[in-house]
This record gives C-alpha cells, structure tokens and sequence, in this order.
C-alpha cells in the first residue's frame, strides 16, 4: 500500500486539484484508491460528490474503527473517498484536551492507528495547508509528502523554508516529492524556476510536471476529474504521467 500526504504550507498552489486527478489517474490504472478529504472546507469531497452524506458528523462518529468504514463512499470505478466533515475544525483541540499530560508521539500517531487496517494500493490526502496536528497526524501516517509547487518567483524560498519545517516538525524527515504546477511553457520565468528546483532539490522534483491550463480549472468548477470533462487536454496526459512515476516510491 503506498500512501501520500499533498501538503503545502502554501495556500492555492494545487493540492485539492493534484489530489483529485491523482487519485483518479491512478484508480484509471486500476488501483485500488483512497482518496480522503482532510481540508474540512470539502475542496476534495466537491470534485467527487455533489453532496457530502458526512458533512454534519462530530470527530467520534467517523473517527472510531468500528465506523470509520461506513463513512467511505465509492466515488467512482476504484475509486473510494473519505469525504471531508466539520468534526475535523475540532481535531486539534479535542486531541489535546482527550491526552493532557501525554508525550507528544501520542498526539501525531492518532491517524496512523485508526487507518492502518484499511487495504488499498493507494491512500491520498489533501491536507490543509497548515502544519496542524491533522496535518502531522497525516505526515506520520503516510510517511511520504507530494508537495505542489507553483511556478513563481516565491516557490524557492518557500520550499527551501518548508523542507527546514518537515525535517524539524516530523519525525518522517525529507521523504518527498515535489511536484511543479501551474508550468507555463510560453514564459521564461517558469522554466527558470523548474531549472533552479532541479537544481537545488535533484531527483526530488517530479519529471513530470503539471501545465497551467483553464481547463483544469473548469473542471474543478464543475466537480469533475480531468479525465471526465477534457481527457484529450495535456492536463490529462500530465496526470496519467505522474501517476505512473509516484506508483514506484
Ligand atoms: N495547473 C493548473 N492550471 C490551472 N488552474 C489550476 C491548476 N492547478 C490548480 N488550479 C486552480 O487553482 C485554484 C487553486 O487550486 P487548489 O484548490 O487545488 O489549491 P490548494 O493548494 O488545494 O488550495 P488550498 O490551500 O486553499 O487548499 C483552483 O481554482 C484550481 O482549479
Ligand atoms: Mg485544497
């Protein structure tokens, strides 16, 4: 089972929209996929589903093994969600007030129990784009981030910044893969950009690599996969090329 974490302390870089196509490229291959929503907005959720059946629910009613299972809907052929829900805005302090005086490790491995006894090929989650405790919790999971990165004059400092983070806040360290999105290949300043990631962070960076394009923002605009809605525009191919690179970890 391989599983990922899309994180990036950036907002609107991708993550939502990297997930969902993944995750769809993939169960397109015939995996067998879990994508799971932890950004309580539902960014996720709204790409498969037009109505959320767990929206309402409280923490305890979706995260407790014996329920967990009942609040997966298949979304698609392959391809299974855990929908985002409101009890997730309570995660961080419900953990905190349900562990007082507990080491630390016992926070960030709540995730991790509850998940592990799920089979799939592939676990996804979008994760917020904060270094919360959901967040964390999904980091040791997972153990392995897919981090989007937006082709401009800030995504260097940024990742450079982020890579200190992950190596300081997680125990998991610098078990990554960045992904390029939103590449531009009329301008210069995305290929310098992609020129100086691959420079700095080698086979970190994914070969393949995501082109800007309107018609992944149509999609996302109308709850459907690239695949469903414009499955001849590059956006496409780029996703079917990406999941063949991340099925090898
Ligand atoms: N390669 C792309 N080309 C064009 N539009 C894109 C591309 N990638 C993402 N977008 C669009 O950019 C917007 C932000 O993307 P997305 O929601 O995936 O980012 P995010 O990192 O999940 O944001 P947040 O931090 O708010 O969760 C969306 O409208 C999405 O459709
Ligand atoms: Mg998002």
């Amino acid at each position: 089972m391989l599983k990922y974490t899309i994180f990036n302390e950036k907002g609107g870089v991708g993550k939502t929209t990297i997930s969902a196509n993944l995750a769809a490229a993939l169960a397109l291959r015939k995996m067998k996929v879990l994508a799971i929503d932890f950004d309580p907005k539902g960014n996720l959720t709204n790409y498969f589903l037009t109505e959320n059946p767990i929206k309402h629910k409280r923490l305890e009613d979706v995260f407790n093994p014996d329920l967990l299972e009942e609040n997966i809907v298949q979304v698609r052929n392959n391809l299974y969600l855990l929908p985002a829900f409101n009890g997730l805005y309570s995660f961080d302090k419900q953990t905190y007030l349900s562990r007082q005086f507990s080491p630390m490790e016992d926070y960030t491995y709540i995730v991790e129990n509850l998940l592990q006894r799920l089979r799939y090929d592939f676990i996804i989650i979008d994760a917020l784009p904060t270094f919360n405790l959901l967040t964390l919790n999904a980091i040791q999971f997972t153990k392995y981030l897919l981090v989007p990165v937006s082709m401009n004059f800030w995504a260097m400092q940024s990742m450079i910044e982020l890579d200190t983070k992950i190596f300081n806040l997680t125990k998991v360290g610098r078990i990554y893969k960045i992904i390029p999105n939103f590449y531009d290949r009329v301008t210069t300043v995305s290929r310098d950009i992609l020129h100086e990631l691959r420079g700095t962070f080698l086979t970190a960076v994914t070969k393949s690599v995501i082109p800007r394009r309107i018609a992944l923002e149509k999609a996302s605009g109308a709850s459907k996969t690239i695949f469903e809605m414009f499955p001849n525009d590059p956006a496409a191919a780029a996703f079917k090329k990406l999941a063949r690179e991340i099925m090898i970890q």
